[in-house]
């Protein structure tokens, strides 16, 4: 859709805001934790059925969708249980254990044996015998900050025995157990999504957390076990950077899936801080941060973008705030060397369905939807659909403070944002 009323240079900008909303897309009132959907916290996931929803009508079964930007792994799950295989790529470690195990569940009694061995070593004569885990200075430096003495030294236990268990897909089920408890477990406010220290919290004890935490993986585990143990698809999980898909995938996939991380807005090795130390074992974490788009601390290369609206977006944002803007313009940038993998490893014909919303920045509307399909556009795809789906639930942060652009709670004087997104299907002509 063109953008009328405008002059002649912006005729071929893109607007989809005259859409009417699509309240099929709504899913109201849906229950989106079901099977292993919430065995850990993850920001901005996707709702299960729109993903569900999605593959079901723009694949077949037997075919492969591939989420270069999977986070939590709730594509792949929806994608098994629609029958057809999946591949998630994500740069964050926390997002690699989660969807593995997510997605692959344990043979149940195979489980439950592992189990049952493991955790009779968390009682007290035997545990407290156990060795506390060396970690490098910094990274235990980290730990010390957010992590209660007491509430450390049974961590660093739990973790040598975590970490001496040999069944590879046993202790990646546990390290996202002991994953999950780390904000509960430490001085993190559960309040905030961000980094937030509560020193007036009742910081639970570790092991009771654990088992608990344990427990209710085990009994979701078993009940995707049971939906999903005659199928035959399967699932590949890369801890990988989006923009090096095509060195990763070898045969085409059918159709690619994805919600992108959004600029400036989530950065995401702060709010999986403890768990990232602890799984990556190191408290340098610069290189790491840097391999993320949509960081407020990216650097242009200064190639040019190849979506006009996003050109606009970023002259406008540069006006105001040079240093957003040169952000804005790296994420575009990296976003466009993303896509340009994504087309390596999509078949002919194949197609792209992506799930975003807009944002504001510094009071500039940020069509994120608009740019992101202007870059498919200009590499020859063809926009088959664009649907308007009203947001209902509360999985995405609903405010933005409007002098940083940062979430807010919503009852501070922050903007109201995302009452809607879009899902863009895009073919590969
Ligand atoms: C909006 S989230 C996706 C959430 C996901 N749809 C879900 O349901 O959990 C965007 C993801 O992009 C990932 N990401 C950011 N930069 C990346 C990069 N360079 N390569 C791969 N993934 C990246 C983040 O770690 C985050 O998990």
């Amino acid at each position: 859709m063109m953008n009328q009323g405008e002059g002649s240079e912006q005729q071929d900008l893109l607007d989809f805001k005259p859409l009417s909303l699509d309240y099929s897309w709504a899913f109201i009132g849906a229950d989106t934790r079901y099977l292993t959907h919430d065995i850990h916290r993850y920001p901005a996931k996707f709702i299960p059925q729109v993903a569900g929803r999605i593959i079901r009508e723009y694949s077949a079964e037997g075919e492969v969708i591939l989420d270069p930007f999977c986070g939590s792994g709730t594509a792949l799950l929806e994608a098994r249980l629609a029958g057809r295989n999946a591949i998630g790529v994500d740069v964050n470690p926390v997002a690699y254990y989660v969807s593995k195990v997510k997605a692959d569940p344990i043979e149940p009694r195979k489980l439950e044996a592992l189990w049952r061995r493991f955790s009779g070593k968390l009682n007290p004569p035997y545990f407290s015998r156990v060795e506390t885990y060396q970690l490098p200075g910094k990274a235990l430096r980290i730990l010390e900050a957010w992590i209660p003495e007491r509430q450390l030294e049974d961590m660093r236990r739990l973790f040598t025995l975590i970490m001496s268990v040999e069944d590879r897909g046993f202790r990646d089920f546990l390290l996202v157990a002991f994953s999950n408890i780390q904000k509960e477990c430490s001085w993190w406010s559960m309040r905030s999504v961000k980094p937030v220290r509560d020193y007036g919290k009742n910081v639970p004890s570790v092991i009771p957390s654990f088992i608990r935490q344990a427990e209710r993986m085990i009994m979701k585990n078993n009940q995707l076990w049971s939906k999903l143990k005659d199928s035959e698809t399967w699932v590949k999980v890369f801890r990988a950077d989006s923009r090096i898909l095509s060195t990763l995938i070898e045969d085409p996939v059918d159709l690619i899936l994805f919600s992108p991380p959004y600029v400036t807005s989530y950065e995401y090795v702060d709010l999986h801080k403890l768990s990232i130390v602890w799984l990556e074992e190191t408290g340098d974490l610069g290189g790491l941060k840097r391999s993320f788009i949509g960081s407020a601390r990216s650097k242009p290369r200064g190639r040019g973008v190849r979506s006009r609206t996003a050109s606009r977006i970023i002259s406008m944002l540069g006006r105001r705030d040079e240093k957003l803007g040169r952000a804005v313009e790296a994420y575009f940038e990296d976003m466009e060397a993303s896509f340009s993998e994504m087309d390596k490893v999509l078949r002919s014909n194949g197609i792209v369905a992506m799930v975003i919303g807009n944002t504001r920045l510094r009071g500039v509307e940020v069509k994120n939807a608009e740019a992101l399909a202007e870059i498919f556009l200009d590499m020859g795809y063809r926009l088959e659909k664009t649907i308007k789906r009203p947001i209902p639930g509360k999985n995405l942060p609903t405010a933005r403070d409007p002098k940083t652009g940062r979430f807010a709670s919503a009852s501070s004087t922050a903007t109201l944002i995302y009452p809607y997104e879009y899902i863009l299907i895009l073919r590969k002509t």
